[in-house]
């Protein structure tokens, strides 16, 4: 039995620091990359005709909700805190295990067949353990961890106790941190500040420090939170995470939309992440991130598609589109070319979750997390310029397989892993959960 996988004469797209693009091969054994350029020994080596594929690494979402798949379509025209406490809080609080295992099952697909390999998932209240279930068994390369709240706007049955919330998140932390050679991390998951108390904030930054994992949030999305921020605690949101100690380089935020020059010198001083979700921030109307600045600054910059009904999909080639084309109206023509948009999924994606030297770009010593685009579609040849593809013309549907760890996730534009027509039969018998016919 061969021990490696030889992927012959493919287009290669490296996302290396010199942004080689050449016509090659690639050498993948044992779940990593160990060669990339013109291979001719194929002793013990299973080979792979890529010949009409476009390589590229394996994308990265660092912002998503696998538990809201469930709820696409179900949430439209709303801003962002009514579109929480009418329905999005309320629906994932009906969520059973079994209806968040068709969710997170869903949300996987989804995210599989669009070509994301590695994501940064918000979880939900409860049952957590199921979400983590659906990622071991998934095969993809993730940081999850369980949504933590106890306090705000919303029915005091949806609010954990503090001390609950924070030993909850500990014991899954304890269990699912590293599981299968760090596939799988946790991040934990506090959800925005109003709707976290102080001490929950500082008491998670501490678990964060001891688990030496990130702290994933939600700050700055709406200008209405922000101003909420204010009347709570008489301080910017990031200002507050200073204040509370949570302000470093493990700190995830998505959004930042609304910072000001204060927060702004903080995110780059203290390498906070930025998690951009530009359809989201579209479509729930809270306005456009200032992201050419952030990058301008140095600020690490990342992509999601957030939740599937703010969105209402979890495909990360619209995500690059609308990351480039919204900045251009405000910010010039030139603003977000295609390779800084790329570098948003790729080799940026990692950094913000500290795994720059796993994942992000194609090179030996990395590991062999792919996706293959097919070439040549009517709507995306001819080009000049292959970010410009990527970014532009490549459609999700134009992903036909993907590797994680050099194992098969996707062959043919079929799943491995889960049983697609199985999971579209059971999303009906789940939608009664939620009070939809
Ligand atoms: N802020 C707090 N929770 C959420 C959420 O679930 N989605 C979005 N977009 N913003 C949030
Ligand atoms: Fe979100």
């Amino acid at each position: 039995m061969p021990d490696q996988i030889l992927l012959k004469n493919t287009l290669i797209v490296t996302m290396n620091s010199n942004l080689d693009i050449f016509e090659g091969d690639i050498l993948v054994q044992d779940g990593m990359i160990t060669q990339v350029g013109k291979i001719t020994d194929n002793r013990n080596c299973e080979e792979f005709n890529a010949h009409g594929y476009i390589v590229i690494p394996g994308l990265i979402q660092t912002h998503v909700h696998l538990s809201q798949a469930l709820f696409r379509n179900l949430a439209d025209d709303l801003s962002l805190l009514d579109w929480l406490t009418k329905k999005i809080l309320p629906f994932e609080n009906k969520h059973t295990p079994e209806t968040l295992r068709v969710s997170a099952q869903l949300g996987l697909a989804e995210l599989i067949k669009s070509g994301t390999t590695t994501i940064m998932d918000f979880g939900t209240v409860r049952h957590q353990q199921v979400i983590f279930e659906e990622l071991a068994a998934s095969g993809l390369r993730a940081f999850a961890g369980k949504t933590m709240m106890d306090c705000g706007d919303m029915p005091e049955s949806m609010k954990e106790k503090t001390s609950e919330s924070l030993a909850e998140s500990e014991a899954l932390a304890s269990q699912w941190h590293n599981y299968d050679n760090g596939r799988l991390k946790y991040a934990f998951a506090p959800r925005f500040v109003l709707t976290c108390s102080k001490e929950l904030l500082i008491e998670t930054g501490k678990l964060a420090k001891k688990f030496k994992t990130l702290l994933h949030t939600h700050a700055s999305e709406n200008k209405d939170e922000a101003r909420l921020v204010m009347e709570k605690y008489g301080e910017r949101n990031i200002l507050l995470f200073d204040k509370l100690g949570l302000a470093d380089e493990n700190l995830c935020l998505a959004h930042c939309i609304w910072t000001d020059e204060k927060e702004t010198a903080l995110l780059k001083e203290r390498k906070i992440k930025v998690l951009h979700c530009p359809s989201a921030n579209l479509k729930l109307g809270s306005g456009i991130a200032p992201i050419p600045k952030y990058l301008k600054e140095g600020i690490h910059v990342s992509i999601g598609a957030d939740g599937a009904p703010c969105n209402n999909n979890m495909d990360v080639f619209n995500e690059m589109r609308l990351a480039s084309l919204i900045q251009k109206p405000l910010h010039g023509p030139e603003a977000m070319p295609a390779v800084e948009t790329f570098k948003l999924a790729t080799i940026y994606g990692a950094m913000a979750l500290g795994l720059e030297d796993t994942i992000g770009s194609i090179e030996a010593g990395k590991a062999a997390d792919l996706t293959f685009i097919k070439n040549n579609q009517v709507h995306s040849i001819p080009y000049d310029n292959i970010y410009s593809k990527l970014v532009y013309s490549t459609r999700s549907s134009d992903v036909e397989h993907i590797m994680i760890n050099g194992k098969w996730i996707l062959r043919d534009k079929q799943l491995i892993k889960i049983n697609e027509n199985k999971l579209l039969d059971s999303i009906e018998s789940q939608k009664v959960n939620f009070g939809i016919n």
